[in-house]
């Protein structure tokens, strides 16, 4: 009965109700970054899942191709840090230049749907909990897309989804682009209105024009720091850096394509080679008069990812930023980040 009762609320959900076409943003933004990625093995449904239980507004998954490309979510196409592919696929191992950069590993393009379904999820990060790894799967796009609709329905209250295109220049110079398919899964899932919970990102640029053409739903321009550009724009010789997008110039011209920006956080609060802080930059209140939403990543419980002065207290960390008018936070742990919130 009750799984019935939750299959009726689905159909409903998915239809047209009011609460999927409320377009109004909690403030400010909880975004699990590749789940409650801190705690279970990263861009798992299990990862997901509990960043939802703990209180997300959003879910990140960032976008890979497979060769026969069907979209799944991986940080990056090399497999080995985050799968245990290596064990099961030895004599894959390849070498590729990815985004101008020499890597030697096993890569999503060269394996098909049928055998990542094969694979399971590792723990990144040897000082995080290592208990789930060979637990869980890698899920496409199109299963995450159905794991927010039921989260959805199942806690009664709307679930975001934040994709992420990964190497969209590299995924187009191999005939695998990322995204036609990823607007696909997305109207599969029926989200295709401004009004609904859903912003692509990128680093780079030309996908996110491209996009902005293609599509209604929001768009964030992910800003990476200094001189190092965004791929596309180094390919194409624009001499556009990071640093030149965050300035006011940089910033009007991202706000002609883009509802948002994705600042890494020192860029809204530096500091120097030791981690003292400097004070805090005017970005956020830049990219606010440019009607410019501000999401800065990634936050950390670990005391080695905070900002020096908030060292072993990640909750005053989010306090200072929200204090500073930021408009959402990708975290590894949104447990304390909602506990956080205003
Ligand atoms: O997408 C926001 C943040 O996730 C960017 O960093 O490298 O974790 O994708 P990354
Ligand atoms: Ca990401």
């Amino acid at each position: 009965m009750i799984r019935f009762l939750v299959v009726v609320a689905i159909v409903i959900f998915s239809s047209n109700t009011p609460l999927r076409a409320e377009g109004a943003l909690p403030w400010p933004l909880v975004i699990g970054h590749r789940g409650a990625s801190g705690l279970m093995p990263e861009h798992t449904l299990e990862a997901y899942t509990l960043a939802i239980e703990q209180g997300a507004h959003f879910i990140e998954p960032d976008l890979v191709s497979t060769r026969d490309g069907v979209l799944i979510a991986r940080h990056e196409n090399e497999l080995s840090d985050t799968t245990d592919v290596a064990d099961k696929f030895p004599e894959r191992k390849t070498t590729r230049f990815i985004d101008g950069r020499e890597m030697t590993g096993w890569f999503v393009e060269d394996f098909t749907i049928q055998e990542i379904r094969t694979l399971r999820a590792t723990q990144r990060l040897a000082f995080r909990d290592q208990s789930k790894n060979g637990k869980f799967g890698i899920p496409t796009f199109d299963e995450v897309l159905a794991l927010i609709q039921r989260e959805s329905v199942v806690r009664g209250r709307k679930i975001g989804v934040y994709p992420e295109t990964k190497h969209p220049t590299y995924h187009q110079s191999i005939g695998l682009a990322l995204e036609e398919p990823m607007l696909e899964a997305l109207g599969r899932a029926r989200l295709t209105r401004r009004s609904d919970w859903v912003f692509i990102q990128s680093f780079e640029v030309d996908n996110l024009r491209a996009l902005n053409e293609m599509t209604d739903v929001r768009i964030v321009q992910l800003l990476g720091f200094g001189v190092e550009a965004p791929f596309d724009q180094e390919v194409r010789g624009t001499r556009l850096t990071y640093e030149k997008m965050i300035t006011n110039v940089g910033l009007s011209e991202i706000a002609t394509y883009a509802d948002g920006i994705g600042p890494w956080k020192v860029l809204i609060l530096p500091r120097d080679r030791e981690g003292n802080p400097f004070p805090a930059t005017d970005l956020i209140s830049r990219a606010h008069k440019l009607g410019l939403l501000v999401h800065a990543y990634t936050y950390r419980d670990e005391a080695r990812y905070l900002i020096k002065p908030y060292k072993n207290d990640p909750m005053a960390e989010y306090q200072r930023f929200f204090s500073l008018g930021l408009d959402g936070v990708f975290t590894d742990f949104p447990y304390t980040a909602v506990r956080a919130l205003p």
